[in-house]
């Protein structure tokens, strides 16, 4: 079992997903705020306005993070609440807000990973072209050197943005999330492109701004191919890493890394008449100190007649309460694709379950199911670690459930339930469960 010694225990939210006060003071409006109004984008309406009113409770959620004995929390800031038009100036409110928060953690010895951008962009830059824009890694850049300003005396860790492949492709291409755009695909690349830009310069800035070293890194949507039989394994690998789809990882984090899109992806992008300045891949090349990902699950895949194929899961496969398939081999394969392809460590910044579930008539939520689900990914996940690949952390989504997107508050991700009614917090058995993963160092995953 080979859990580091100082391994990173954590949780993770999201600004939109928990804060409320979508109102409050000068905050500005972000493209999930003015978005979540029209009616039919989200599940019954539902929208973040209250969340789990994180934004007055914050101080009640951290002494829970505290009393479980959580060692690290992922959150993002919310950039038009601190800066209400995106660019220019700085809410008092908004400052006031993330640096109690910080303060409070930093009291109950709590480690913070600060996530700059987790999909809730500044309405007011939205208006200005949003991602297509020119200008926007720039803006970026620019709200990132004022995050570094701020909150770097706080904290050594830091992730640029969340899920590009999510709200790029989502946001974008589908236009299920915000900002609810369907572009053609040319477009779609020059909004990746833009955030490829963004974060080059802010993994820059936050370098030359913050006081002391910092670890910066990525949080990627990431649904790895897995060997369907032994001999799939480098197929699965190579299925992986295709990047001719904006949900790919390569895509993004090829340039991020090595400085040059994948081949297949420039292919792509030729189809699509999509070019760009040479030059801006000397801006997009970073120093990734960690490669963080998001997984939940995986498809497995086999090869017939010469063909990669995804294979249909058995009738068996358990199912979340999102549809996704159980497998648990995701976080053992796709820790080591990763470490195989980049050699940079690797940090798990989002694993978890949606259930349906309810507080039961005395009050308790004993979900079996999240706590059968922990112990299986962790069990692969430690599984990767065995065979060598550098682990730093594993973030559980959520630590309390949360506002889910296009799917409102019905699908429930978190460690604790939240009343909606009453906005009373209370853990589910898997907090405590994970409690206990904590104090052993994750050894109580065997038994
Ligand atoms: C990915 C996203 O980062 C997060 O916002 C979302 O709630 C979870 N996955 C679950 O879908």
């Amino acid at each position: 079992m080979a859990f580091k010694k100082d391994f990173r225990w954590g949780v993770a939210t999201a600004s939109y997903q928990i804060e409320g006060a979508a109102y409050e003071a000068d905050k500005g409006l972000n493209g999930w705020d003015v978005g979540s109004a029209t009616p039919g984008r989200i599940f019954e309406g539902h929208s973040g306005d209250v969340g789990c009113d994180h934004y007055h409770k914050f101080r009640e959620d951290v002494a829970l993070m505290q009393k479980l004995g959580i060692k690290a929390y992922r959150f993002s800031i919310n950039w038009a609440r601190l800066i209400p038009a995106g660019t220019g100036k700085v809410s008092e409110d908004g400052k006031r807000f993330y640096l109690a928060l910080l303060e409070e953690l930093k009291a109950a010895g709590i480690e913070p990973w600060i996530t700059l951008f987790h999909w809730d962009y500044p309405y007011a830059l939205y208006q200005r072209g949003g991602w297509l824009n020119p200008e926007s890694p720039k803006w970026f850049e620019d709200y990132a050197k004022v995050c570094a300003e701020l909150f770097a005396p706080y904290c050594d860790h830091f992730i640029l943005i969340n899920e590009p492949q999510c709200f790029v492709g989502i946001g974008h291409q589908t236009g299920e999330h915000a900002p609810f755009l369907k572009l053609c695909t040319r477009d779609v690349m020059t909004v990746a492109h833009n955030v490829l830009l963004a974060c080059g310069r802010a993994e820059k800035v936050l370098r030359k701004t913050c006081p002391h070293p910092v670890k910066i890194g990525t949080a990627q949507a990431y649904w790895p191919a897995l060997p369907f039989r032994k001999e799939d394994y480098r197929l699965a690998e190579k299925e992986t890493f295709t990047a001719r789809a904006f949900g790919s990882v390569s895509y993004f984090t090829d340039p991020l890394i090595f400085g040059n899109y994948p081949q297949d992806a420039l292919a792509w992008q030729k189809e699509n008449g999509f070019t760009f300045p040479e030059s801006d891949l000397s801006i997009i090349k970073s120093q990734v100190d960690f490669y963080g990902f998001n997984t939940y699950s995986g498809d497995y895949v086999t090869e017939k007649n010469g063909e990669v194929t995804r294979l249909t899961p058995p009738m068996s496969t358990p199912k979340t309460d999102m549809r996704w398939n159980v497998h648990p081999d995701s976080l053992y394969y796709g820790p080591k694709f990763l470490w195989d392809r980049y050699r940079i460590p690797v940090v798990c910044t989002e694993n978890g379950v949606a259930l349906s579930e309810w507080k039961d008539l005395n009050g308790e939520i004993k979900d079996f199911s999240r706590i059968d689900f922990m112990k299986r990914y962790l069990r692969a996940l430690s599984k990767a670690a065995d065979e060598g690949v550098e682990i730093e952390g594993y973030f559980h989504w959520s630590f309390i459930d949360n506002f889910e997107w296009a799917e409102g508050v019905s699908k429930k991700f978190g460690l604790v339930h939240v009343d909606y009614n009453t906005l009373e917090r209370t853990p589910k058995s898997s907090a405590y469960y994970y409690q206990t993963v904590i104090e052993t160092n994750g050894a109580v995953i065997e038994e």
